[in-house]
C-alpha cells in the first residue's frame, strides 16, 4: 500500500515506533556499501529509483554534511537536486519561509528538504505544500536524520541497542542532535543518559521519551567508566550560553584522552559535527582511528538520507 503525502514526510523521530526506524535502518544498511565503496559497489537496483525526481534543498542555515549528503544520497538514486541558500535567495528580501517553500513547489519539485532555524519550521512547511518534507534540522526541535545516522553507527558496532548505555554529552538545551537520537536510542530499547552542566540540560529531559530509559548528570566522571557508547555534542560557541562556558568546558566535560583511557575497551566516540577541537573533544580522541566512529557517521549519513528520500518519494 502506498503511503499518503504526508505520511512520507520526515518531521522528527519522536513518534516513530521501533519497527518504522528498524525498517530505515535496515534499508539505510543495504545502501551503505554504495557510500563506501563507490559507484560499483553494493546494491545497484536503487541506482535510477528516483530518475527523473527533483529533490530541493532548502537550507536557510549553513550545513556541511547535511546539505553535501543530501545531495549526494539524491544523486546516487538517479534523482536531480536544486540547492537554495538563504543568501543568493529572495529570503534576503525578506520573503517567508513558507513562500519560499510553495514558490520552489510550483516548479514541481518532488519534495523539500528543508534546514531552518525555526522550530517547528518544517511542519509549518508541511502543512502548506503538497510535496513531502523532510526535517533537516529546525531550530532546537529535531534533526531527525542525524538521529537515524546515528542509532545506524550505534548499531553496526554494538548489534542490537537494547539495553545499551549511551551517554550524550554537552549542549542538550540547544541541541536538536540531542534530541533526535535520544528519541531513536530510547524507541530501539537503549538508555540514554544526558550528561552537561545544570545551565545546558533542559528541566524534565529525562522525560523526553516517557519510559525511564533517559538519566541526567552533571558529573560526567561517575558514568565514564560504564558506559556502552558515548556522544560529545558541539558547544555552541554562538550562543551566549556556549561562549560563557567554553573557557571551562574541557577540564568540566570535555572527552580528553585522560577521559578517554577510563571508557571501557573498544567504546565507540561519536560527535556529529561540527567538531570544536580542544573544547567538546581532544585532536587524539576525534582522530582515534579505532573508536572514533565520527567519520563513519557521516558515511551513514549518506545511506540514511538515500532510506529517507526512497520512502518520501519513490513510486
Ligand atoms: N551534523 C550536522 O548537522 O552537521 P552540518 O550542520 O554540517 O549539517
Amino acid at each position: 500500500m502506498s503511503l499518503s503525502t504526508r505520511a512520507r514526510d520526515f518531521l522528527a523521530i519522536e513518534g516513530l515506533s521501533a519497527g518504522q526506524l528498524v525498517e530505515l535502518l535496515d534499508a539505510a544498511e543495504r545502501m551503505l556499501p554504495v557510500v563506501v565503496g563507490g559507484k560499483a559497489t553494493g546494491d545497484q537496483s536503487f541506482s535510477q529509483a528516483l530518475r527523473g525526481r527533483v529533490v530541493a534543498n532548502i537550507f536557510f542555515e549553513d550545513s556541511t554534511r547535511t546539505r553535501v549528503s543530501f545531495e549526494i544520497a539524491a544523486k546516487r538514486l538517479g534523482a536531480e537536486v536544486v540547492n537554495i541558500g538563504a543568501t543568493g535567495s529572495s529570503a534576503s528580501k525578506g520573503e517567508s519561509l513558507v513562500d519560499t517553500a510553495r514558490n520552489i513547489e510550483a516548479m514541481g519539485v518532488d519534495v523539500i528538504v528543508l534546514r531552518t532555524a525555526i522550530s517547528g519550521g518544517a511542519a509549518m512547511v508541511a502543512q502548506r505544500v503538497r510535496c513531502p518534507v523532510i526535517n533537516a534540522g529546525d531550530g532546537r526541535h529535531e534533526h531527525p536524520t542525524q538521529g537515524l545516522l546515528d542509532a545506524l553507527t550505534l548499531r553496526l558496532r554494538l548489534g542490537d541497542l537494547a539495553q545499551k548505555r549511551v551517554a550524550i554529552v554537552g549542549d542538550i538545551s540547544n541541541s536538536r542532535v540531542a534530541r533526535s537520537t535520544t528519541h531513536a536510542l530510547v524507541a530501539l530499547g537503549a538508555r540514554v543518559v544526558a550528561v552537561g552542566p545544570p545551565a545546558l540540560i533542559p528541566v524534565g529531559f529525562d522525560q523526553l521519551a516517557g519510559n525511564g530509559n533517559i538519566t541526567i548528570t552533571h558529573d560526567i566522571d561517575a558514568i565514564i567508566g560504564e558506559i556502552d557508547a558515548i556522544m560529545m555534542l558541539r558547544v555552541q560557541l554562538e550562543r551566549a550560553a556556549g561562549a560563557a562556558i567554553a573557557s571551562d568546558y574541557r577540564a568540566a566535560f570535555g572527552l580528553t584522552s585522560a577521559r578517554r583511557a577510563r571508557l571501557r575497551a573498544g567504546v565507540p566516540i561519536l560527535h556529529p559535527g561540527p567538531i570544536n577541537r580542544g573544547i567538546e573533544i581532544d585532536d587524539a580522541v576525534a582522530d582515534d582511528l579505532e573508536d572514533s566512529m565520527i567519520m563513519t557517521q557521516v558515511s551513514c549519513g549518506v545511506a540514511a538520507r538515500m532510506a529517507v528520500l526512497l520512502r518520501a518519494i519513490a513510486t
